[in-house]
């Protein structure tokens, strides 16, 4: 019996290696190894650049029962003491009430863009068209979107940031069911008709894989669903459904007049294999990200369908758990055809780098374990106050590559990109300055270098925010946020001053490459915008 398992385990590892083998798999640039990986260069980003910082509706708007806004799956989890110190987005930075004063944040850094997000609950308080539109709420994001714009700033907007009405929770058992990529769809038509004439770049969802994998996975976000094996092939089977009506519908009814660009943000860790020689460390990184961005890019930008190596992982699982069929549905032949090239662009979202190494799992259904891959980061990267996010700057060179490699030179905007500092009152955040100058920097020599289609970075977040299970105990944003100070006070941080130079330039003088001061960087990115 041992013999056989065995014997099944080296046909399935030739089978993996075979199938990375013959995918025209990306290969992993030697200049990883270059001692002078991590030097920073000067120039500039392509003209029209987007510079943006970006933001969520729970995480930022507070006025959770305000004006009519209906209960989303957030509200409740919170509410549960599903939080660190049981904390909950009630009020959160009252963006609901301060958007003025934030889109003069956005000003003050010279940002071109501004990404936020839409509360489904907050415009359909039941979650259909059918239980009523609250116009409070549709107004409140045409009033955000036209202070954006007086200012000339361009509005980004997410559909779904994660909180989903707790109604279509409750009466549909959420992404699991079906139905709701039709009342996504019609979700998603009624933003399009009231904003389409005015925002020009749509993200239908924001990082599903996180949706699927942390809220219906192992259940520590919201809805909390714990079944690592099911579920969340279920969730993303909708999601991506969802995602391709709401594409279609933009481009049958709002295209011709507005020309806008819809598409999606994917997360995912750039995976280094552990060994960068061996081809079985190699297939496991590649399978780590068809797992993570390709379980979704792979139907919307390429074919219709899942990645082989995922369908084959899964399938084969599924199998010697004895069970009848995959544990990863099958899309059939028209949903294929709808969901194919259902995407303007790449939206990627990355913070960190995980290790992978080859390991053949075995037990109980589960989504990591039908991957393979054993993954970690090692103990010798610095650290940030998230326990999950090392920074690792080259990494981010690595997956713009394997982006650009995988989707044929597709468009790419960073949607999001930034770092955590404790619960501090600390305006000298250095340790951001660092981050954003170092990962910056490797998108211009991905730009530059090796011709990736980078169009536009946004810093994550514009301010400190509720930063989910974690509650206000690690801070990301450019701009220092009060929580305790009943008008939520927003302060800058020195990065804010830092991005500022960056952005009037378009990209690293020569005085940016060393850790010149804030106020050198504005002063030769003046002179830069004076005389040249
Ligand atoms: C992303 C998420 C954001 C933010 C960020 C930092 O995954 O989209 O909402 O929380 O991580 O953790």
């Amino acid at each position: 019996m041992a013999v056989h398992k065995k014997e099944i385990n080296s046909v399935f590892i030739i089978l993996t290696v075979y199938l990375h083998l013959t995918s025209g798999e990306f290969s992993y640039p030697d200049v990883f190894d270059d001692p002078e990986r991590d030097t920073l260069i000067s120039g500039q980003f392509p003209d029209g650049f987007a510079w943006g910082s970006a933001t969520s509706a729970y995480q930022v708007e507070g006025g959770w029962n305000e004006d009519g806004k209906g209960e989303s799956i957030w509200d409740t989890f919170s509410h549960e003491g599903r939080i660190y110190n049981n904390q909950t987005g009630d009020v959160a930075c009252d963006s609901y009430h301060k958007y003025t004063e934030d889109v003069q944040l956005v000003k003050a850094i010279g940002l071109t863009h501004y990404r936020f997000s839409i509360s489904w609950p907050r415009i359909l308080p039941q979650g259909t068209l059918a239980g009523g539109i609250n116009q409070a709420g549709l107004d409140y994001y045409t009033d955000l979107i036209d202070e954006l714009i007086a200012n000339d700033i361009e509005p980004v907007v997410t559909l779904y940031h994660w909180d989903l009405p707790q109604v279509l929770q409750d009466d549909y058992g959420g992404w699991e069911n079906d139905t709701l990529a039709d009342l996504f769809n019609d979700y998603a038509n009624l933003c399009f008709a009231e904003y389409a004439s005015k925002v020009n770049i749509w993200i239908t969802f924001n990082e599903p894989y996180v949706v699927t994998w942390l809220g219906y996975g192992i259940g520590v976000f919201a809805p909390g669903i714990v079944s690592p094996g099911y579920a969340p092939y279920r969730a993303a089977h909708t999601i991506i459904k969802a995602h391709a009506k709401a594409y279609n519908t933009y481009k049958n009814n709002y295209f011709s007049q507005y020309g806008g660009k819809v598409s999606i943000t994917l997360s995912t860790d750039f995976g280094q294999p552990k060994d960068p020689e061996n081809e079985e460390d190699i297939g496991a990184a590649v399978r780590y990200m068809q797992f993570t961005a390709g379980w979704f890019a792979h139907p919307i930008l390429k074919n219709g369908d899942y990645p082989d190596v995922m369908k084959w992982q899964v399938g084969n699982k599924s199998q010697e758990q004895g069970l009848p069929e995959s544990r990863l549905p099958e899309f059939t032949e028209e949903e294929k055809q709808y969901i194919k090239g259902t995407g303007d662009f790449f939206g990627l979202n990355s913070y960190t780098t995980t290790v992978c190494k080859h390991k053949v799992t075995s037990g109980d259904p589960n989504y990591e374990g039908d991957q393979d891959v054993e993954r970690n980061q090692p103990e010798n990267w610095p650290t940030s106050a998230s326990e999950w996010l090392r920074p690792v700057p080259w990494g981010l060179r690595g997956l713009l590559n394997w982006v650009k490699n995988e989707y044929d030179d597709i468009d790419i905007y960073i949607t999001e990109n930034g770092v955590s500092t404790p619960d501090e009152f600390n305006l000298e955040d250095d340790a951001r300055v660092t981050f954003y100058q170092a990962y910056l920097n490797e998108a211009l020599k991905a730009q530059m270098y090796d011709g990736v289609n980078l169009v536009g970075y946004f810093a994550w977040s514009l301010m400190d925010n509720f930063e989910w299970t974690s509650g206000y105990s690690q801070r990301f944003g450019l701009h220092y946020v009060d929580f305790e100070d009943p008008d939520r006070r927003r302060t800058q941080k020195k990065s804010a001053e830092w991005l500022t130079g960056i952005v009037a330039y378009n990209g690293f003088s020569s005085a940016q490459h060393l850790q010149a001061t804030p106020l050198v960087i504005c002063l030769s990115a003046l002179i830069y915008k004076l005389f040249l």
